[in-house]
């Protein structure tokens, strides 16, 4: 069983778009997986086309002493298990700051389940959901956009992680970092490409998502990027990301999702994306150095 956070504390890096394609790529594998919308502004949910649900039958009912997860009112998408969000998150909130209030669904996942995975979806402000996930986590993934706002909110991510580890759960890993939204013909994306890699040595996949049309397109339809196109670049490159973290957290078990994708066709004359960690050169002027904690 693995337990995952996706997480940056910068918004619009693709946290969600990677979790419901990551999702579905784990599905696709045989995975039972279970995801969980944490983020009350609800994305996820609306982008898999279910209804928002009454507050009681929503990722809420997770932060209560009797929560069950095998009775959870989950939706069957397209490959996984949907335990939607509800707006009323954002309200409950104001009753969640209690010092016990970050272990409510460690506690629940305690109590047993027959999922293979759990991918929490959090929003990008560090809330007592956020927090949640991650004292209920072995795994952190942070989708990073190679542009300066995404990478200072990953570094961020990073102190937050190593906060959780050495005060609530020290069995949360290292995060793993994967960078999102890769537009190779952006100089930029060369730079910080290169800073994130040289920055968290080792824990940078090697997979990248590209800037994708399809992956645009399937937060309007419902649908994840293999049901949406299954030959286009972005369930390519989420196959790979999946099959890279899957030798990481199931390393016995090897994943076959990328070889179950055919060879992506290209869908527009955007270049391929070039390794990222090639792409050198300075730092832009107006760059700080962040600090590795
Ligand atoms: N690889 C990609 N190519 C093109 N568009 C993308 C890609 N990844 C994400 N997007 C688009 O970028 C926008 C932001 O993505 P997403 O909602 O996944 O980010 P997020 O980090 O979850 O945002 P938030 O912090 O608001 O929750 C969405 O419109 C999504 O469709
Ligand atoms: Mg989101």
């Amino acid at each position: 069983m693995s337990v995952i956070t996706i997480c940056n504390h910068k918004g619009g890096t693709g946290k969600t778009t990677t979790v419901i394609n990551l999702a579905a790529a784990l599905g696709l594998g045989g995975k039972r997986v279970l995801v969980v919308d944490l983020d009350p502004q609800c994305f996820l949910t609306q982008m898999m086309g279910v209804r928002e649900p009454p507050p009681q039958e929503s990722s809420l009912s997770f932060m209560a002493h009797d929560a069950d997860i095998n009775t959870l009112p989950v939706a069957r998408v397209s490959g996984f298990d949907l335990l939607p969000s509800s707006q009323y998150l954002t309200r409950a909130q104001k009753k969640l700051g209690g010092p016990m209030d970050s272990f409510w669904i460690k506690e629940a996942l305690a109590a047993g389940h027959d999922y293979d995975v759990v991918i929490f979806d959090t929003a990008a402000a560090l809330s007592v959901y956020t927090m949640n996930a991650l004292v209920a986590s072995e795994q952190v993934v942070v989708p990073v956009t190679p542009e300066y706002q995404p990478v200072v909110g990953a570094g961020q991510t990073w102190q937050t992680c190593q906060l959780v580890r050495e005060k609530l759960n020290p069995s949360l890993s290292v995060p793993f970092f994967l960078l999102t939204q890769v537009d190779a013909r952006k100089r930029d994306h060369a730079i910080y490409s290169q800073y994130i890699r040289e920055t968290y040595e080792g824990r940078v996949l090697e997979s990248v998502v590209r800037t994708s049309a399809s992956l645009a397109e399937t937060t309007r339809d419902g649908q994840t990027v293999f049901d949406h196109d299954v030959v286009s670049r972005g369930a390519r490159d989420y196959a790979n990301a999946a099959d890279e973290l899957s030798r990481y957290f199931f390393p016995d078990d090897v994943l076959e999702t990328s070889t179950s994708i055919p060879t992506p066709i290209k869908e527009d004359n955007t270049p391929e994306a070039v390794p990222v960690g090639s792409g050198g050169g300075s730092m832009p002027h107006a760059w700080v150095p962040l600090n590795r904690c």
